[in-house]
């Protein structure tokens, strides 16, 4: 881990717009002042225990009340509400029945192709009962780990809840995973069960989900998966195998709409999530149920302030933690109105989420900066064409938002009178982190501002010594909270090495290392860096170094390869490697193109590179370790700095500047 990845920390530019609440926002707000969001951080400081215990009481619905708030004996396997017990899904749907609310529209669907769908309170409760009742009949038990596999369809959504009512935990995948990434994830969970499609639509194209399951089966996952359930999507023709494939509309359809919510420990796993590190494969992060149902619950009342008639819109896909936290979990544990979008806006059509939110009058919209910046370059001409009037509150997440695309969104999107919750936090995390109430915290535009009440953050170098203002450091979080991981499935080992050894804070090892930097402003603002480690961040999906690396490796005529970022106006970051070949191979433009090609195939599209540099070396160290430091700098196309001494063979470098 190191800071020279960001060496232009210490050059920052100071931002001084400051936006306030408007007195009308901050008067309807949950918390609507600078001095109510203080009290109730002081009031976490001084008794957490207490803090957190109140809110798990009112805000969610137990079985059996929990004794112990926090257990910390096996620290950093700490254990939150330990002897609670509850089931999300009762607190997600049956309480908002209770309450009377059943006939409010809990999920509205957009479907790509212009389709669409709306599900109230009793029929999400009906789907999601009928759903577990097949998964009943295909075998599933409580503590089978299910893989769910789909597009952005009622379905998915259906399912993750299904698991979750029988108390088998689910492990998303995102549908733009190609069947090799699908089976390593299928291998390190042993998920005996797989929910997918016939297909999905993404950009004009049909994306084949269940020949991608069925390659990952037979590639490698045969001894493990035995059941799986195939949604008709895109009505293509797929192969169905006798006794293990089952369309879900035979089998769901008839089963009785009432399943009994099981009974599930507070620490009992409600997923696993895949999520990218610096070093080998992806890990799955775990979440277990109660601590994860509070925080996501609570932080969605919070930052998003949600009213009874808000109609809220997250544009995430399921198969990442927003999705999970964010369209699902979150909102439906608070009875809000979410929304769901299969597609994604494309060159045919750039206003499709300007549309969506005038369509159902949208109140409340959350997206990335990365989909921000690209309707920036495409002009203000198109949502101006739009009425998106009914907004009321704007939020971003994913990486950091650079201030003019902050200013954009304030003034094209949200008419100057929105406020924009800038949102940190980690699929490690369960829910945001750092994030401005937007009531109570004035603004300032690419800030994230600050800690959520309970989270204690801080700046530290590499001893853990607090540094100093507006100095760039690491970012770590001193105090344990309701909504972070457990650990990584099967490996808890990795999970301490990777986020709990980095860094003592005051004497205290269990400090959180996030793996990002970010500075603190005189007036205690925070701003994220972006990751210190070897994560590239592209387009706000999170790739590991290594993983692309062993990708490439992994193709006959590369020898080794290293892979970094180069900052990308659109996506944040690109993916830039470099390569040498095996003895005999010659370079091409082609070789190129067939490299990135099976980077894509290896692990999806979303890790394709954007340049492939082929050498006949890499800058290695003396030691044998490549100098990841130096081919940033040729990535992005600048001058070599600091320290080249240690390199073995100074010449490689003028050859690759060549090659570049
Ligand atoms: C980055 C996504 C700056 C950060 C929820 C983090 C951000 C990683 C922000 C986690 C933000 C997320 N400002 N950077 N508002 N939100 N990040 O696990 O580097 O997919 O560590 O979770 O995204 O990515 P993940």
């Amino acid at each position: 881990m190191s800071l020279d990845k960001r060496n232009s920390i210490n050059n920052i530019l100071e931002e001084n717009r400051i936006f306030h609440p408007s007195k009308n926002f901050a008067d309807n707000s949950n918390i609507r002042s600078f001095e109510q969001y203080h009290s109730l951080k002081k009031q976490a400081l001084k008794n957490p225990a207490h803090f957190w215990e109140s809110f798990a009481k009112s805000e969610i619905d137990w079985f059996e009340p929990f004794e112990t708030v926090l257990d910390s004996e096996n620290a950093p396997f700490f254990k939150w509400f330990k002897e609670g017990k509850l089931n999300i899904t009762y607190n997600c749907i049956d309480r908002h029945i209770k309450n009377g609310l059943g006939k409010k529209t809990a999920l509205i669907w957009e479907g790509e192709p212009g389709d669409s769908r709306k599900f109230t309170y009793n029929e999400l409760l009906k789907e999601v009962c009928k759903t577990a009742n097949a998964l009943k009949e295909i075998g599933v038990k409580k503590g089978d780990l299910v893989c769910i596999y789909m597009p952005m369809i009622p379905e998915a959504m259906f399912a993750m809840l299904a698991c979750a009512r029988i108390g088998a935990p689910h492990s998303v995948v995102f549908g733009g995973f190609s069947s090799e990434a699908l089976k390593d994830r299928l291998i390190d969970g042993s998920a005996k069960f797989v929910i997918t499609a016939d297909g999905g639509f993404r950009k004009d194209k049909v994306i084949e989900l269940k020949n991608a399951v069925d390659a990952a089966i037979e590639n490698g996952a045969s001894k493990i998966v035995e059941k799986v359930i195939v949604v008709q999507r895109t009505k293509k023709n797929i192969s169905m195998l006798k006794n293990r494939d089952y369309w879900w509309h035979e089998i769901v359809k008839n089963q009785k709409d009432w399943c009994e919510p099981e009974i599930m420990n507070s620490e009992d796993r409600l997923f696993i999530l895949y999520t990218s590190g610096s070093t080998g494969k992806p890990k799955g992060v775990v979440h277990t149920t109660g601590g994860y149902n509070l925080w996501s619950h609570l932080t969605f009342k919070w930052i998003f302030d949600i009213k009874i008639d808000d109609i809220y819109w997250c544009t995430a896909d399921v198969g990442w933690i927003t999705g999970h936290s964010y369209i699902v979990y979150g909102p439906l544990s608070n009875g809000a109105t979410t929304i769901m979008y299969e597609g994604v806006p494309r060159p045919s059509n750039l206003g499709a989420f300007w549309e969506i939110i005038q369509k159902y009058k949208v109140s409340i919209f959350y997206t990335a900066p990365t989909a921000i910046r690209s309707f920036m370059k495409s002009g203000r001409e198109i949502p101006d064409k739009y009425d998106l009037d009914s907004l009321r509150l704007l939020g971003t997440v994913g990486e950091p938002i650079n201030p003019e695309a902050w200013m954009w969104y304030r003034d094209v999107i949200g008419k100057n009178k929105c406020p924009i919750v800038d949102t940190w936090w980690q699929t490690e995390t369960g829910g945001v982190m750092i994030s401005p109430l937007p009531g109570a915290i004035a603004t300032k535009p690419g800030s994230a501002t600050f800690p959520l009440p309970g989270i204690e953050v801080e700046v530290v170098d590499k001893n853990g010594k607090k540094v100093k203002e507006n100095e760039g450091g690491f970012l770590i979080i001193k105090k344990p909270w309701p909504g972070m991981m457990r650990t990584i499935h099967g490996n808890s080992e990795r999970y301490i090495k990777s986020y709990w050894e980095h860094i003592s804070f005051q004497g205290e090892k269990n400090v959180y290392f996030a793996g990002d930097g970010a500075r603190i402003d005189k007036d205690g603002y925070i701003w994220i860096m972006g990751r210190v480690d070897d994560v590239i961040s592209v387009s706000g999906h999170r790739l590991g170094t290594m993983e692309i690396e062993s990708a490439l490796v992994s193709h006959e005529s590369v020898a080794e390869a290293a892979v970094v970022g180069k900052k990308d106006d659109l996506k944040g970051e690109a993916i830039v490697a470099f390569v040498s070949l095996e003895k005999d191979v010659k370079t091409s433009l082609e070789l190129a193109e067939r490299l990135k090609k099976h980077v894509v195939s290896e692990i999806g599209i979303i890790a394709r590179p954007e340049k492939i540099i082929i050498s006949d070396s890499l800058p290695k160290t003396r030691s044998g370790k490549i100098m990841r430091r130096i081919l940033r700098s040729i990535a992005a196309g600048e001058r070599i700095t600091g320290d080249i001494s240690t390199l073995e063979d100074s010449s490689v470098l003028e050859k690759l500047k060549e090659s570049s």
